[in-house]
């Protein structure tokens, strides 16, 4: 049956990123153009991933989305672009190309699925890894072979940077039609192999405050936010990308924290001011700089995106001890064993002297839990029939 018509279909997965040099602000609603470069370490997908299945068809009579497992609107604007861009760029391909092996493809409608292995309700960000997958998968299936940071990007800005393993830079540009302001490797995935991640999730609340709005008010209001991406960022992005070839992680750790500390100041700045950062973020604030203080140097780094999720970076010999750290200063609440999600982590020693270095009570319950990771690689395509999210029908597979 499937041989009588012409149907392609690919699965891809990509990962999430988070960014070191933040990203906050758009030049151009429209494009996603930001107003300042970012920098960003791409995360392992062994632990956090987007996978998304692309089918289309000649039978296709529509387009059609689902996102873990549901149904959703094919004519969001942002989804809409990204579908528009990727055709642009297949019939540029063509116009050029002597042969192209699927004639028809341009024109076929698109089924896509696309499921997160982490949960949503976490509030780790999940439409750069999503905007990222969905902008892959698209590729794959319209034979697409360029760049595909503006796709990405039309999705959500931070997207664009989760299309590379390693450490990747999102150069702002200048040009208007937003041409060059593209997604590129720093360095790759193998660079750093003792750096480690530790997500230490807070809340599972929805924000108050989603990034797209939130910026688009500091750009408005925040004299602060202009400061920052005029006189300060390009210096720390060149700053930043030196520290990492050269994998100097008091450089790294400590720069980090101030550009994470000076995009909450931002938010802060703008007017009425958001915050982001809960009592529980500002408690693990206190912590790094407390266990840094105990060593007398930085071993390890916070940052924050728009939520009260910790981002810690570390190197491998420091994550047992601050582990141990943190759930002596956040106590796990019920599922204790559940707590250490990812790497497996050693259980380490606490000494006495950092116990009494740290100086907090304990919050019980302050984290939910913790998931252990790495630098990772960039998108994957993969092989296997059935890893294809949609069945034979062109429908999400029931899930199990
Ligand atoms: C705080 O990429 O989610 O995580 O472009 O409007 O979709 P849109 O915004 P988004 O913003 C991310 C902001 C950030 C910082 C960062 O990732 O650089």
């Amino acid at each position: 049956m499937a041989s009588e018509k012409p149907y392609l279909a690919v699965t891809c997965t990509a990962p999430v990123n988070i960014a070191v040099i933040k990203y906050w602000g758009k030049r151009d609603e429209e494009l996603i153009l930001p107003i300042n470069s970012s920098l960003s370490v791409t995360l392992h997908q062994d632990q956090l991933k987007t996978t998304t299945t692309a089918v289309i068809s000649k039978d296709f009579t529509e387009d059609r989305i689902w996102l873990n497992g549901r149904e959703e609107d094919i004519g969001q604007p942002r989804i809409q672009a990204c579908l528009r861009e990727i055709r642009r760029l297949a019939r540029k391909r063509r116009s050029g190309d002597e042969e192209d092996p699927l004639p028809l493809s341009l024109n076929y409608k698109v089924h896509v699925a696309s499921v997160n292995n982490f949960p949503t309700a976490a509030g780790l960000a999940s439409s750069a890894s999503g905007y990222a997958c969905l902008a892959y998968a698209l590729a794959q299936v319209y034979g697409v072979e360029s760049d595909l940071s503006e796709v990405a990007r039309r999705g959500s800005g931070s997207a664009c940077r989760s299309l590379y393993g390693g450490f990747v830079e999102w150069q702002m540009g200048e040009q208007a039609d937003g041409k060059d302001s593209v997604a590129r490797q720093v360095a790759p995935e193998l660079h750093w192999p003792e750096l480690r991640v530790l997500i230490l999730v807070v809340s599972a609340e929805k924000k108050l405050t989603g990034s797209t709005v939130g910026m688009q008010t500091s750009v408005e209001t925040s004299p602060l936010l202009r400061f920052r991406a005029e006189a300060v960022v390009p210096a720390r992005m060149a700053e930043m990308i030196r520290y990492v070839k050269e994998r100097n992680f008091q450089g790294f750790g400590e720069l980090t924290m101030k550009d994470s500390n000076q995009f909450h100041a931002t938010c802060l700045d703008t007017f009425p001011p958001i915050s982001y950062l809960n009592d529980t973020s500002r408690r693990i604030i206190h912590l790094v700089h407390r266990f840094n203080a105990h060593h007398g140097q930085t071993k390890v780094a916070y940052t924050f995106d728009a939520g009260p999720n910790a981002v810690i970076f570390t190197l491998d010999d420091t994550v047992a001890e601050f582990v141990a750290a943190v759930r002596h200063s956040f106590p796990p609440e019920s599922n204790g064993d559940k707590f250490l999600k990812g790497l497996p982590v050693k259980p380490g020693p606490l000494s006495d002297e950092l116990k009494a270095a740290l100086g907090m009570d304990p919050t019980p319950g302050g984290i939910k839990y913790i998931i252990a990771t790495q630098v990772g690689p960039g998108p994957q395509i993969l092989d296997h029939p059935h890893a294809h999210l949609l069945g034979p029908d062109s429908l999400p597979k029931p899930t199990v």
